[in-house]
């Protein structure tokens, strides 16, 4: 499968022929000035939670590409509001099988609302299995013990975390996190876009690499496969 980075928690995965963009932040993000979100396709679109840095760009890339929507049933309401009729509703405990593979909304300990101020919901994280693969994108998120339950349920390949603090976990939390689920190899998100959770890059790889950990950072814009 392929993977884009596209800056601070966004993702676009090819997955069985189809794009699957998460938690579009584009055109906001100063570190991201050089992609251009009307370029970017997608036949799907999954989103975490409401917050600003998540959705920035989700009303404009949904209505452009007719992408369809999976997020929490909230955010699918107000995404209703604005016009964006392709919305799919799951909520926390919830599995779907879609074209590009199957979901499961995960919980995840953050808070959750649109950028006008309308509940958002709980915040969620995904578990996609999808060409063999099992990937676990927790979105923003506390460290927390149900993420044991989930390294017990599922054999995860690839981990998507946030380590950039202050909002989220951080390192240290994350490496935890890593323990608990099982998995020795994360992508990490949710780090450098603002001030309140720069990072030292070197220092948060090398933390991970001595729990025995593989934390990938990928540049943004950056493409690879998995
Ligand atoms: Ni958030
Ligand atoms: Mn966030």
């Amino acid at each position: 499968m392929k993977i884009t980075y596209y800056g601070q928690s966004c993702f676009l995965f090819e997955w069985q022929g189809k794009n699957v963009l998460i938690d579009p932040f584009i055109s906001p993000n100063k570190l991201a000035s050089h992609i251009n979100v009307d370029e970017i396709p997608a036949d799907f679109i999954l989103v975490s939670h409401g917050h600003e840095d998540h959705v920035a760009d989700l009303v404009s890339v949904a209505k452009r590409t007719g992408a369809q929507v999976i997020s929490s049933y909230e955010i699918i309401q107000w995404l209703g509001k604005q016009g964006v009729s392709n919305g799919y509703p799951m909520n926390l405990g919830g599995a779907k099988d879609f074209d590009f593979g199957w979901v499961k909304m995960m919980f995840a300990a953050h808070s959750s609302s649109l950028p006008d101020g309308s509940y958002g919901g709980t915040a969620a994280g995904f578990i996609i299995k999808t060409e063999g693969k099992t990937l676990y994108y927790s979105g923003d998120t506390a460290l927390i013990a149900d993420m044991k339950l989930t390294g017990e349920l599922f054999q995860i390949d690839q981990c998507f975390f946030p380590i950039g603090d202050n909002f989220t976990m951080g390192v240290e939390d994350a490496i935890l996190a890593s323990k608990f689920v099982k998995c020795n190899d994360i992508i990490g998100m949710h780090f450098d876009t603002f001030p309140y959770i720069e990072i030292n890059k070197e220092e948060a790889v090398m933390k991970f690499k001595e729990a025995g950990l593989n934390l990938r950072l990928l540049e943004i814009g950056e493409t690879i496969e998995l």
